[in-house]
């Protein structure tokens, strides 16, 4: 096992009815004025916002709304965010939906505390917020695990460069989490989640570490509980169990524990972000799903004891010691079979990404020609094209 540092600080508030207390919890803390950041409508539509303002209004609480947070949100939108909180003094932003609108919370919160700096440089690494306006979060669909990670992801609509910045400025300070409000998630968009949840687990499980027997067993677990899960909550999406599953799998899938010991470097989500960042309609989950087997058959040989592991303790693939590559592959096509089961993209084909896009977005990965990706294999440009042309033809 590897040395690590973990802090998890985020509070979660786990279960049915927690968004009733938001004013209550905002109070608590001692903030006065809140920013309620939310998406392109799901909220209204479920009554959730309403919900939200009425409970901060009889807490006493002040508020803003900024909504229109876009799936793969963009900078200009943070922009005006940091604008309304600067001119009506917000002092908490209150993230009200999934993955995109936390992120573009996040964002705010680092724009809205450093007015010096360009928020999009720390996001390309040109510069480190000093302080931060906090974010909060309640959360309505299980996938990216923002309520409880320090990543935010957002793209500069103007280079079509989609980034992601970790910061300890990002650690929600609590995630209010009802599965009940992931019952209206679309079955696209739960299946997008499940891959999501999946990957973040994966790309932990594929870093190197000679040893990491309890993170082993602690990231097959949630593999095993996420599958069942989502095929669940794919047939069946008012499944309480099912959704309760995905959420809390879905936090504790990216808030570091099922990496604790190995290295963590997500090629596949490094490829994925650049495809929609290039294509923003392209959603994170289906873009991870088109990607992720053809990354795994193409470095799988250097190192087929453990995609051999992956595929005997998640999938129950009979092990051949004869030949643990094999094995490996095998393990691959079930979960290639799976994320097909959710209806999932298992190509860039299906995604109409355009092939002679691919050297472009491979340019792009490498930041220009300033890195290679490093992992078990470590990839330059000409081998990302390589995976972006192997995951292309439709199966
Ligand atoms: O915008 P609204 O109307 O709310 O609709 C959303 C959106 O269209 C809808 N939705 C959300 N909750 C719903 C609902 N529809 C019905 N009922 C509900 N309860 O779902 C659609 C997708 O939402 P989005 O927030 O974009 O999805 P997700 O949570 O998957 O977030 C994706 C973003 O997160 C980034 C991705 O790159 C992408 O930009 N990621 C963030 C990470 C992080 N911060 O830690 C890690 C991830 O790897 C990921 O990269
Ligand atoms: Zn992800």
């Amino acid at each position: 096992m590897k040395n690590f540092d973990c802090t998890i600080p985020t509070r979660i508030i786990f279960g049915e009815d927690g968004e009733k207390r938001v004013g209550e919890l905002v109070k608590e803390y001692g903030f006065h004025k809140v920013l309620i950041h939310y998406g392109g409508g799901s909220v209204k539509r479920s009554g959730l916002l309403e919900l939200v303002e009425n409970s901060l209004k009889e807490a006493g609480i002040q508020y803003v709304e900024l909504g229109g947070v876009q799936a793969n949100p963009v900078l200009s939108l943070v922009r005006e965010g940091i604008e309304l909180c600067r001119k009506e003094q917000v002092d908490l932003i209150l993230a009200v939906g999934g993955g995109s609108v936390l992120d573009s919370s996040k964002a705010i919160g680092d724009g809205g505390g450093n007015p010096e700096s360009d928020v999009w440089n720390f996001f390309i690494g040109k510069d480190v917020p000093k302080g931060h306006i906090p974010v909060a979060a309640i959360l309505t669909l299980s996938a990216s695990g923002s309520e409880m990670s320090q990543s935010a992801v957002l793209t500069n609509e103007e280079t079509g460069l989609k980034r992601g910045f970790n910061s300890p400025t990002h650690q929600p300070l609590f995630s209010i989490c009802n599965p009940k409000l992931t019952y209206t998630v679309s079955k696209f968009q739960t299946g997008c989640g499940t891959v999501d949840i999946m990957m973040h687990t994966l790309e932990r499980y594929f870093g190197w570490s000679k040893d990491s027997a309890i993170t082993d067993r602690i990231a097959e677990g949630l593999l095993k509980a996420v599958i069942e899960a989502g095929r669940v909550a794919d047939q069946n999406p008012e499944d309480y169990e099912a959704r309760a599953t995905l959420m809390w799998a879905g936090s504790l899938s990216h808030n570091g524990l099922t990496g604790l010991g190995r290295e963590f470097l997500m090629q596949v989500h490094q490829l994925e972000h650049e495809l929609s960042g290039m294509y923003p309609r392209i959603a994170h989950g289906a873009g991870l799903s088109a990607l992720w087997a053809s990354w795994a058959r193409y470095v799988c040989p250097v190192w087929p004891e453990r995609f051999a592991q992956y595929a005997v303790r998640v999938w129950n693939v009979e092990m051949d010691f004869e030949n643990p590559l094999a094995t490996a592959l095998a393990g691959i096509s079930a979960t290639e079979e799976f994320f097909r089961s959710l209806g999932m993209p298992i190509s860039l084909e299906e995604l109409e990404a355009e092939p002679e896009r691919f050297e472009e977005m491979a340019e792009k990965c490498t930041n220009f020609g300033k890195r290679t990706l490093a992992g078990i294999r470590k990839l330059d440009k000409q081998e990302m094209i390589e995976i972006y042309q192997l995951a292309y033809p439709r199966r």
